[in-house]
């Protein structure tokens, strides 16, 4: 028997206020699920809506907490949590959250080093991607459209299901979410071949202040521009991202190399500084200069580690040439496919299937906080020296550093958003990890990274100083009333000399910044509610 559309809407209705009813009484959550159900078409609404008393809010809220310092009980939790399953999903929930008055946090993998995606000093919804992360790949057309609640371990997957001979130049942790990663210029071991994650997005699909799903014809130039490393955050939901696939030969070749101090540990570190930025482009390499205990004294172990498009022996004669210091030989070299060597940096055992790389699980959350910086001239030995006895004294902080050049010197700074280019050697990510839980082990060691930060400001880039975006750092400055001259102070770390045109596509797309976090961009003249 056919059911009229009208009978139908009535029974619906009936479902949904009995549902909720008995589920939660709570007017917040009658609400947006009334709103919701005039906009989603089916009964299903009530899947996509997750109230705080709901059995399944802390897994769902948990599983994409990576950083346990918002996962006390002190963190203000989401009024609801918003889970779509499809783009129509999204749409309704920008416009009911606008309705029923709250923020929205967007939140894809979760890997914001400062919970931005998933807290708020006020009441607000979390709409949580990770139903939406199809990944279909055309190898013929060497492109795929990615979801954004997918991760970046599925995204390698999923091309290398396909062909081995294509890969992506994203970044080496396979649970970072492909929303947060890809909108704020991710980079990985291919950056000096190819650059940025955000170089290879021909098209995307962003859902507006008014819940409009726009491709990139339909939302225009600008915005486009924008997306491509200020992230979505400030102008709306990216529900997909259309990637251009880049070659990866049939063999690469990784490598770790250590060094301590009284092993010329010093002048390994201050030869890659040029070394990194300067050599083949198939040469991806990175230091870590980490402290660490020899013979019971305290010290630094500089590591350095790489992957060469290409294969041992090509290697072998490129750093021998180029980096004789650094001594490499045959038996630090390993070579492998490509989609093993991203197993590889992310950490796994030689042999780990690929299949792994699917396996969202959260494991084993440490307390942490990052920082960044971006060095242009090469510290000098005796200033390498003073920075050893800074993290002497601060025991636990890390640095990794990233060699650009190559590729980044190619790409105009105005190009994408992202204008960290040509003239950076590498950048540094500052690192600390921790597992005691207390208030005082949080200041401890956000006082340490805050201080070897501090320490080098004599060595790295000035006026700006610059930060790497998906490096975030609140203390670079936070945004209350979100006026001009607020987001001018982290606005200019992030994006240089492109901060005044975001400020401007911004009061283009959304004038009375509905989307919003502590670090985003500000319309020209503020009427935040
Ligand atoms: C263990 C680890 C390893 C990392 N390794 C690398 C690396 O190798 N290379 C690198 O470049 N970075 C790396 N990062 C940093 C990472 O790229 C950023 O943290 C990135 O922003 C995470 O994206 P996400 O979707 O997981 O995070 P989320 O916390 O979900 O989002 C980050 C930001 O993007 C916004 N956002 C998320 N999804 C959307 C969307 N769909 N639309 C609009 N806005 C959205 C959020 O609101 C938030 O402001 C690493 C981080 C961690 C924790
Ligand atoms: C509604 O949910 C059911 C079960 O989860 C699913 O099979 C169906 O496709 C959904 N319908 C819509 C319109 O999303
Ligand atoms: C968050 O805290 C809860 C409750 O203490 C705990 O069960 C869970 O494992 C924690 N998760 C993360 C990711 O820290
Ligand atoms: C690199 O190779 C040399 C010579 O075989 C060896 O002594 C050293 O331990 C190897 N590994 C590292 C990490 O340096
Ligand atoms: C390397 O270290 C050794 C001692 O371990 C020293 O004799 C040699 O001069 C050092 N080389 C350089 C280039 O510093
Ligand atoms: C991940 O979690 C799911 C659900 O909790 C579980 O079924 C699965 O076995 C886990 N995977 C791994 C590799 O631990």
């Amino acid at each position: 028997m056919e059911i009229s559309k009208p009978l139908l809407v009535f029974f619906s209705l009936v479902f949904f206020n009995l549902s909720f009813s008995w589920a939660a009484p709570d007017p917040t959550y009658q609400s947006l699920l009334q709103c919701l159900s005039e906009i989603i078409p089916s009964p299903n609404v009530s899947a996509v809506i997750v109230s705080n008393n709901n059995p399944s809010f802390a897994s769902i809220l948990e599983s994409r907490i990576h950083n346990a310092r918002f996962n006390r009980t002190s963190t203000l939790k989401p009024t609801i949590i918003i889970t779509p399953s499809d783009e129509s999903h999204v749409s309704a929930a920008v416009i009911c959250s606008q309705k029923v008055g709250f923020q929205l946090k967007i939140r894809s993998g979760g890997h914001d080093y400062e919970a931005l995606s998933y807290t708020s000093d006020k009441p607000f919804f979390l709409l949580d991607m990770y139903n939406l992360r199809d990944v279909s790949v055309d190898i013929p057309d060497e492109s795929a459209w990615v979801q954004t609640g997918a991760t970046l371990g599925e995204l390698y997957y999923h091309i290398w299901e396909k062909s081995n001979a294509h890969g992506f130049p994203a970044g080496v942790c396979p649970t970072v979410g492909v929303g947060g990663h890809i909108g704020g210029a991710g980079y990985g071991t291919m950056i000096r071949k190819y650059g940025l994650t955000t170089d290879y997005v021909i098209d995307a699909k962003i859902v507006d202040v008014n819940g409009k799903i726009l491709d990139r014809k339909a939302m225009g130039e600008d915005l486009f521009w924008a997306i491509r490393g200020a992230g979505g955050t400030n102008f709306g939901v990216v529900t997909a991202y259309k990637i251009k696939l880049v070659k990866v030969p049939e063999k690469v070749t990784v490598f770790r190399v250590e060094r301590f101090l009284d092993n010329n540990g010093t002048e390994v570190a201050f030869k890659w500084q040029t070394v990194g930025a300067t050599t083949d482009p198939n040469l991806f390499t990175r230091m870590l200069l980490q402290p660490n205990m020899k013979d019971k004294q305290r010290t630094v172990k500089v590591t350095v580690m790489g992957l060469y498009l290409g294969d041992i022996n090509g290697l072998l004669t490129l750093l021998n040439k180029d980096f004789p210091e650094l001594r490499l030989n045959k038996e630090n070299c390993t070579e492998m496919p490509w989609i093993d060597s991203v197993l590889w940096w992310a950490n796994f055992d030689l042999g780990t299937p690929p299949n792994v790389l699917l396996d969202r699980n959260n494991t084993d959350t440490k307390f942490v906080k990052r920082k960044s910086d971006y060095v242009q001239t090469p510290i000098p030995r005796d200033g390498l020296e003073s920075l050893w006895q800074k993290m002497v004294q601060n025991e636990k902080v890390g640095l990794t550093c990233n060699s650009y050049g190559g590729k980044m010197d190619e790409i105009d700074p105005k190009e994408t958003a992202f204008p960290h280019r040509k003239g950076n050697l590498y950048k540094i990510q500052y690192s600390i990890n921790w597992d005691d839980p207390s208030i005082e082990a949080d200041i401890k060691y956000t006082t340490q990274a805050k201080a070897v930060h501090e320490f080098m400001t004599q060595f790295v880039s000035k006026n700006p100083r610059r930060a790497y975006l998906n490096y975030r750092d609140i203390d670079i400055g936070s945004a209350k009333t979100w006026s001009y001259e607020e987001g001018k102070v982290y606005g200019e770390s992030y994006f240089a000399e492109n901060f005044d045109r975001l400020v401007d596509v911004k009061t283009a797309v959304d004038p009375n910044n509905f989307f919003r976090n502590e670090q985003s961009i500000p319309p020209r003249s503020t009427k935040t509610a």
